[in-house]
This record gives structure tokens, sequence and C-alpha cells, in this order.
């Protein structure tokens, strides 16, 4: 896996290194999970350079997005309770819950305060009604890095090039369809995204 040691981090978002980095969020998950974090980070510098979003913004959100994706559930659920994030989530287990649980674990082990960053890792899983740039790319770039193989990847991989708007809006629509036609349940935030983006 490429490392792109080409990005030196300014230290304005994360005080240390991008290798400081990667070596704490290599800690936090198993290997494959973090060889996906490496291929996030690789698409979202794609498309942070071609939408002209800060590299190091976008490398330091890809790297940190899955932070809390194999936490216990122990931990995320008295997270959910001393940090007032939203407790409609509960049902939905750490799919929903790693996103802002992982925005809260970044900011206080890593030091990560910066709010763009932080909305990043907050709603890569089911996005939010308005999204920066860079939120957007996290979000696009969970869904269609190099080993995603699904029906569909190939038009958002494309479409991602094209229109960031545009592979937003097809990506909300294709995660919620594939949850209604498998009969589970949607979590209610996921339903404003598609409301917003499905409109424009
Ligand atoms: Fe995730
Ligand atoms: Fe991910």
């Amino acid at each position: 896996m490429k490392t792109n040691p080409s990005i030196v981090y300014s230290g304005d978002y994360f005080a240390l290194s991008r290798d400081a980095l990667i070596d704490q969020v290599r800690k936090q998950m198993g290997p494959k999970r973090f060889e996906h974090v490496l291929r996030v980070e690789q698409a979202a510098l794609a498309l942070a350079e071609r939408y002209q979003v800060s590299l190091e913004k976008a490398s330091i959100a890809a790297l940190t997005h899955d932070y809390a994706k194999e936490q216990d559930d122990q931990k995320m659920k008295h997270l959910i309770e001393t940090e007032k994030l939203d407790s409609d989530m509960i049902p939905f287990g750490n799919n929903i819950w790693h996103g802002p649980c992982g925005a809260v674990m970044v900011q206080k082990e890593l030091g990560i305060t910066d709010e763009d960053i932080l909305n990043a890792i907050r709603h890569h899983t089911i996005g939010a009604p308005k999204m920066s740039l860079l939120e957007q790319v996290i979000y696009v770039a969970d869904y269609i890095e190099e080993a995603r193989d699904f029906p569909g990847v190939e038009e958002a991989r494309a479409l991602a090039f094209d229109s960031l708007e545009k592979v937003v809006a097809y990506e909300t629509h294709h995660t919620l369809s594939y949850l209604i036609e498998n009969r589970k349940a949607v979590y209610p935030k996921a339903i404003e995204t598609y409301n917003a983006w499905t409109a424009k």
C-alpha cells in the first residue's frame, strides 16, 4: 500500500506527523480495516485534489474516519450517554455509532479539534443534509475506495470525478435502496440526508 510520504502535515490540525497518526490509527483496528483506511485516504486525496479541498485535512479525516469501528459496544453506549449523542441511534449498532463516537474519540485521544474534520468523521456513514466539500469527499471516498466491489461501484467512481454533488446523491440513494430492499431498518437521519441530496 502506497503511503503518501509526500504529504507533510503543518501541525495545524494534528500535532504530530502523518506517520505518527498512522501508528495511532493502526492500534485501534485489525489489519484488514487498517488497509481499508489507507485505501480511503488514497481515494480521498484524489477527490480532494479534484475538488480543491485541503489534502492535509482529507488525509487526517480519512485516516481517522473508522477510528471507533472496532470499539467495544459497551464503551460506545457509554460514550453516547455521557456525550449526549443522539440516543435514537442506539438500536442501530456500531455501524451507525462509530461516526459520531469516532469524532468524540479522535478529539479526546488525538487532540484533533478542527470542526470540519470532526464533521467528516461524524457524517461519513449516513451523511447529513448539509455537508462541506471535505465531508462529501470522505463520505464518497469510503464508498468508492479501490477494494469496494458492488453493482454500481464503477458508475459511482466515474460520477465521483464528474460531480461531487451527484455522487453524494447516488451513494445516498443506493445505500437507502439496499437497506429497504433487504428489509433493514433505516436510521432516520439517513432519510434526512436522502431528502436533502435527492432534491438537488
Ligand atoms: Fe465507517
Ligand atoms: Fe470506512
